[in-house]
C-alpha cells in the first residue's frame, strides 16, 4: 500500500512519476477532460489545524476524480477527546478508502499508517508538508523548464516547510541552501541526510544562502501551534526577510515561492510578493493538480 507520510520515504522516480501525472491532470482539467479514476471512493480529511488550500484542494481533487471527501474536524471527532489513534485508524479503515490528516506530531500520522489498513496522506505536521513540496517542485519545473541543477534557497524558520523542501529539492537534484538563525535550524537528521546525498548548506547569512539562487522560498516565522512564541520570533527573525535587497543577490530571473498564508512585512515584503504573485498563485493552484496525482497513486 502506498502512503505519503513524508517525502524521504519516496524514491526520486516515484516523485518524478507524481509530478508527470500532475502535469497531465492539470493539462486535461484545463481542456475539460475528466477522469473518474476514484469513482465510489471516499477520502476522510482529519484536520487538527486550520487550512484553506489543503482542505479545498483535496476536496475539489476528490470530486474531480469522481470520488467523495469527508471533512473531519478533530473538534468533532472522538480523537479530539482522547480516543487513541490506534483505534481511530482501525475504525476509519472500515469505512474509508484513504485518509488525509493535518496534525501536530508526525508520530500520529505514522501510527495511523501502522494501525490502519488504508493509504494515509500527510496534509502537514510540525515535521513535514510533503503535499506542498510536490506542488512546489511542479511549479518550479513549470516556470524554469527543469528542476535538476537549479538552486533552491529557503529563508526563515527551519520548520516543516524547510524539512520537506530540503528532501524534495535534494531528491530531485537541486542544490539547497537554507538561511536561518542559529537556534532555528531544520531537523538535524534531515540536514545530515542532505549533506550526504547532495549539495546542501545551512547558514545564518541570508545573502550567502540566496546568492545565485534560481528559487527563493520563504514561510511564516511562527507556524500553527507556535502562536505563543510569535512576539519572540518577530525579534529573532527580523533580519530573515525576503525583500528587494535580498533578491539582488539571487539570479536576475529568480522566482519566489511561498506556501501561504503570507505575513506581508514579516517574512516577505508586499513588493516582492506582488512582483512574484503569478508564481506564488500558480504554486497554490498546483496543490490541486499535484494532490490529485498523489490521490491516484495512493488510492487508485
Ligand atoms: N500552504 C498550505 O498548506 O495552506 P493551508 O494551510 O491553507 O492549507
Ligand atoms: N509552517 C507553516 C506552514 C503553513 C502551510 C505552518 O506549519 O503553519
Amino acid at each position: 500500500m502506498k502512503h505519503l507520510l513524508k517525502l524521504i520515504d519516496w524514491t526520486p522516480a516515484e516523485i518524478a512519476d507524481v509530478l508527470n501525472l500532475a502535469d497531465q491532470l492539470k493539462y486535461e482539467k484545463k481542456n475539460g477532460i475528466e477522469h473518474h479514476i476514484l469513482k465510489g471512493k471516499t477520502l476522510g480529511m482529519i484536520f487538527q489545524k486550520s487550512s484553506t488550500r489543503t482542505r479545498v484542494s483535496f476536496e475539489v481533487g476528490m470530486s474531480d476524480l469522481g470520488g467523495h471527501a469527508l471533512f473531519l474536524s478533530s473538534r468533532d471527532l472522538q480523537i479530539g477527546r482522547g480516543e487513541p489513534v490506534q483505534d481511530t485508524a482501525r475504525v476509519l479503515s472500515r469505512y474509508l478508502d484513504g485518509i488525509m490528516i493535518r496534525t501536530f506530531e508526525q508520530k500520529e500520522v505514522e501510527m495511523l499508517a501502522e494501525y490502519g489498513s488504508i493509504p494515509i496522506i500527510n496534509g502537514l505536521t510540525d515535521f513535514a508538508h510533503p503535499c506542498q513540496v510536490l506542488a512546489d517542485l511542479m511549479t518550479i519545473r513549470e516556470h524554469k523548464g527543469m528542476i535538476k541543477g537549479k538552486k533552491l534557497c529557503y529563508i526563515g524558520d527551519g520548520n516543516n516547510m524547510a524539512n520537506s523542501l530540503i528532501v524534495g529539492g535534494i531528491k530531485m537534484g537541486m542544490s539547497v541552501a537554507i538561511g536561518c538563525p542559529e537556534n532555528y535550524k531544520p531537523d538535524a537528521e534531515i540536514m545530515k541526510w542532505a549533506s550526504e546525498n547532495g549539495e546542501f548548506v545551512c547558514t545564518p547569512d541570508i545573502f550567502e544562502a540566496a546568492r545565485d539562487a534560481d528559487v527563493i522560498y520563504t514561510d511564516v516565522w511562527a507556524s500553527m501551534g507556535q502562536e505563543g512564541e510569535a512576539e519572540e520570533r518577530k525579534r529573532v527573525f527580523k533580519g530573515y526577510q525576503v525583500n528587494s535587497e535580498l533578491m539582488k543577490v539571487a539570479k536576475s530571473d529568480a522566482m519566489v515561492l511561498h506556501c501561504l498564508p503570507a505575513h506581508r512585512g514579516e517574512e516577505i515584503t508586499e513588493e516582492v510578493l506582488e512582483a512574484h504573485a503569478n508564481e506564488i498563485f500558480d504554486e497554490a493552484e498546483n496543490r490541486l493538480h499535484a494532490q490529485k496525482a498523489v490521490l491516484v497513486k495512493c488510492m487508485g
